[in-house]
């Protein structure tokens, strides 16, 4: 297929996505901000049009843009999440017809430019793959304002996969100097450049701690041993911890979680989800462990020892498909530890794309030679001390921003993203 209609594919199905999640929000919940640390869905609705025009449009041709007032409203660091409600924002038909407009333009001038060019945002549709990527993302973002938004977002829960229970176990991965990070036209900067990495050697779980694993904790007391976590995570705990992972709660002896509108009881089988950092931690250190480090992760999730390089994905280079990972938002939540035996890695670690977002133990930082480009405030903001990487993407994450050296990141705190863990320890 020609670039240029891959191109227009990519962005076409990219909002369709958008859109479908968008459709089943009647006014309110689309344009109510229902937390402050997330926006109205509408803020993201437009928010992406607004991006697309400032990188397809403005930056590719210098025309001037639509209206200046509005990419300063959608533009997130002119307008922090807390202040969204305060500003008047389009409404659903306004924002569509912006999205329509700008939708136009960009195409018009994607007929004219050389894909082929020495300009480094035209060469390979890179400039063209950032946006795309970008509205992407922002899909996982409006799933999880709506998984805290009242009101019912499913009428049921899709069925899940089958498992075969099969021991929880480690996989041993060998000390040396491993490849990390990517070369390749990936529009993430955080991501480059590969360089090399030495690793002692250590042993990582197969499988994502799982809800049963993770009530064995809070029975035996595990929010309630200081000893078990941080200075800060402690601190956390006492201030905002519930006791459980967030929208868990009980009837009677039983512990159930909304998901989407729907309640349903704590499935002992799948990996624990909408955990903070500071749990994960604490949960480490009672199973005798610790979280791995992002390199670690990277490793044991991509290593081909047979090639000697590290792979795109855990089983390969092919993109992924459903029977290979939980993602693409089909699930609405994660499957069962052990359902995905086709997406595990060389290693043998298993569901390391999808499901939930892991947490490591590293702070965000740039890789030795970093360049900020082309989204200066993507990742050079957020590098330093105040957030942790996550790694895998999770069951709404979108194929597209699925990959082995994908690097997401969050403070230590947050509980609303699609995020769980494994656990590591120190190998001999
Ligand atoms: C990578 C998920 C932390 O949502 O803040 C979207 C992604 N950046 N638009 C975020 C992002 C700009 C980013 N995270
Ligand atoms: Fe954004």
């Amino acid at each position: 297929m020609d670039g240029k209609e891959r191109i227009a594919r990519d962005l076409e199905e990219a909002r369709r996505r958008t859109v479908r999640l968008l459709r089943p929000l009647d006014d309110e919940q689309l344009t109510t901000q229902h937390d402050p640390l997330m926006s109205p869905p509408v803020w993201d609705y437009a928010h992406v049009g607004a991006f697309e025009e400032l990188w397809l449009v403005r930056a590719l041709s210098g025309a001037p843009v639509l209206d200046d007032d509005l990419l300063r409203v959608y533009d997130a660091i002119e307008t922090p999440r807390v202040v969204r409600r305060h500003r008047r924002l389009l409404d659903r038909a306004e924002t569509e017809s912006y999205l329509a407009r700008v939708r136009r333009r960009a195409l018009a001038l994607l007929e004219e430019v050389d894909l082929g060019s020495d300009d480094p945002l035209l060469r390979g549709g890179f400039v063209y793959d950032l946006v795309v990527q970008h509205e992407q993302q922002h899909d996982e973002t409006i799933l999880q304002t709506i998984q805290l938004t009242p009101g019912r977002y499913l009428e049921e829960l899709p069925p899940l996969p089958a498992a075969q229970p099969r021991p929880h176990d480690m996989v041993e991965v060998a000390g040396g100097t491993y490849p990390i990070g990517t070369d390749l036209h990936e529009p993430y900067d955080n991501e480059h450049p590969r360089h090399l990495v030495e690793l002692s050697p250590y042993a990582i779980d197969r499988f994502l701690v799982t809800n049963g694993e993770y009530l064995a904790f809070m029975e035996d007391g595990g929010y309630r041993r200081r000893e078990l976590w941080s200075a800060e995570g402690w601190e956390w705990n006492q201030t905002f911890g519930t006791g459980a992972p967030e929208y868990w709660f009980r009837r009677g002896s039983t512990w159930l979680t909304t998901c989407f509108g729907c309640e349903v009881p704590v499935d002992p089988r799948l990996p624990v989800m909408h955990v903070c950092f500071f749990e994960a931690e604490a949960y480490a250190r009672w199973a005798g462990k610790r979280l791995p480090t992002e390199f670690e992760w990277e490793v044991a999730a991509g290593w081909d020892p047979d090639r000697g390089r590290q792979r795109r994905y855990p089983w390969g280079e092919d993109p992924p498909t459903p029977a290979r990972a939980n993602l693409d938002q089909r699930l609405f939540r994660p499957a069962p530890v052990g359902a995905f035996p086709k997406g595990a890695s060389a290693l043998g670690c298993e569901q390391m794309l999808g499901d939930v977002w892991e947490w490591t133990s590293s702070d965000f930082r740039p890789y030795p030679g970093f360049v900020a480009y082309p989204y200066r405030e993507y990742s050079e903001p957020f590098f330093g001390d105040q957030f942790k990487v996550l790694r895998g993407g999770s069951w709404a994450t979108r194929p597209g921003v699925a990959r082995v050296s994908f690097r997401n990141w969050d403070s230590r705190l947050r509980r609303q993203i699609f995020a769980g863990f494994r656990c590591a320890v120190d190998g001999s």
